[in-house]
């Protein structure tokens, strides 16, 4: 038995050494895995970056299953869900896992951004890491946006309208650019077919690779964490830094831990309330597509809402466009916003504090805003709070370099 075992043994490593020859393998799993010293004081806030590559992996894999009896024909898509959900053995469960899997993707990676900017992780030197994610946010908006045309229904349809008709705004070229776009000069079956192809291939390679990039980008400089303080500043003898513990198997370990009961929670989601009350999977989406028959009430699904209530806010239709363009553009450059020497929150003045606080809830009540009809009093809301999304970066831009920040520790805090 024993001898079996070193046998085995043995002929692992002869295994690993032909391997190692011919293709990095061990070296890879070191640098990035094994002896990846990552701060031993990430908090729930570190759980979202594993959590979205979790998240990834599930909407790629029921992706692929609910393409093999998906029909990407504008008189076949409706009705083919409907047999997924109804027909196909256990197609309701990955029909489930995927449409509520766009919906948590979505909180999953507001949670990361909001982590990034609590303890300025866009901060140098990680902008890159921040601006391959802000390029993998904008890419995983076109993704979900596409994704929602392809069942047909009422809302995928008129949603789609919406906006691609946004882009006949823009002057001159406009008109020209949103049937470009359509392929028609209304939404279409030509339009499903593109959506479709740029849905199942085009844009899920584009995210891989992204999300690829970013981690390249973090593991070069590092990860941060809720101190914010550099860690490779304290090394010891072996050059190690002392606040560091090998990402496997502490951090493994650790992020197995939280992908369980984030499986937990998304399980009871998609048994319990997978249609979210009409966030997740709209009312009218159980309706097939009807051009000739509009939904009362156009919304988007919520994540898209804080920027629809933006572009609502504004009464002329092409500044609306601009502002909600600007509303993520300003994310972008948010690393050269921000002045302040100090990264975490829990060392920031409370400029800061009280800033982010209000943006967060401006983003709140902005999202809550985009899923209402529009009243006149809901509108005049929307502004003052689309006025204050803004107001967080310029008041960032100018308060952060004269913040009174708190003294940094040497060494990182629990
Ligand atoms: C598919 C989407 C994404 C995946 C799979 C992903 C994955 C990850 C992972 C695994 C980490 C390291 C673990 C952690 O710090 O939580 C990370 C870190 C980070 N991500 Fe993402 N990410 C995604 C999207 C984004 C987006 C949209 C942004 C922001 C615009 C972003 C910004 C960051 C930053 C700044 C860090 C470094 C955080 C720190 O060290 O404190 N990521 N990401």
């Amino acid at each position: 038995m024993s001898e079996q075992k070193n046998l085995d043994g043995a002929s692992n490593g002869r295994l690993l050494a032909w391997i190692d020859e011919r293709f990095p393998l061990t070296q890879v799993w070191n640098e990035h895995v094994a002896q990846y010293y990552a701060p031993k004081n990430f908090n729930f806030f570190y759980f979202f970056g594993a959590l979205a590559l979790l998240v990834l992996v599930n909407q790629l894999v029921t992706g692929i299953w609910l393409t093999m009896s998906y029909k990407p024909d504008a008189q076949e898509a409706f009705n083919s869900v409907e047999y997924i959900m109804r027909d196909v053995d256990w197609g309701w469960l990955i029909r489930y896992m995927h449409s509520t899997g766009a919906s948590a993707f979505f909180v999953v990676i507001y949670f990361h951004m909001f982590r990034g900017i609590m303890y300025g992780s866009y901060q140098k030197p990680r902008e890159l890491v921040w601006i391959i994610g802000m390029l993998i946010f904008l890419v995983l908006m076109a993704e979900a946006f596409m994704g929602y045309l392809l069942p047909w229904g009422q809302m995928s349809y008129w949603g789609a309208q919406v906006i691609i008709s946004l882009f006949g705004a823009i002057p001159f070229i406009g008109e020209a650019m949103a049937t470009w776009i359509r392929g028609d000069f209304v939404i279409s079956d030509v339009t499903l077919n593109r959506f479709f192809a740029l849905h199942v291939i085009a844009l899920p390679l584009v995210l891989v690779l992204l999300v690829y990039l970013h981690i390249v980008a973090l593991h070069k400089v590092g990860s941060n964490n809720p101190d914010g303080i550099d860690i490779k500043k304290n090394k010891n003898e072996q050059g190690l830094p002392k606040d560091g513990i090998p990402f496997h198997p502490y951090y493994s370990v650790k992020d197995m831990f939280g992908a369980s009961v984030f499986m937990f929670l998304f399980a009871v989601v998609i048994f319990f309330w997978p249609e979210g009350g009409g966030f997740f999977l709209e009312a009218p989406n159980f309706e097939p597509a009807d051009p000739m028959k509009t939904p009362e009430h156009i919304a988007p699904v919520w994540y898209f809402t804080p920027f629809y209530a933006i572009l609502r806010a504004v009464p002329d239709k092409l500044l609306g466009v601009i502002a909600m363009g600007m509303a993520i553009m300003f994310l972008f450059v948010l690393p050269w916003l921000d002045r302040c020497k100090v990264r975490s929150i829990r060392y920031r003045g409370w400029q800061f504090k009280a800033n982010l606080s209000l943006f967060v809830v401006s983003f709140l009540v902005l999202g809550y805003l985009g899923t209402q009809a529009p009243t006149p009093f809901l509108t005049l809301l929307a502004q003052i709070f689309t006025f204050t999304y803004f107001a967080f970066f310029v008041i960032l831009w100018l308060t952060s370099p004269m913040e009174k920040t708190k003294p940094l520790p040497e060494r990182v805090t629990g």
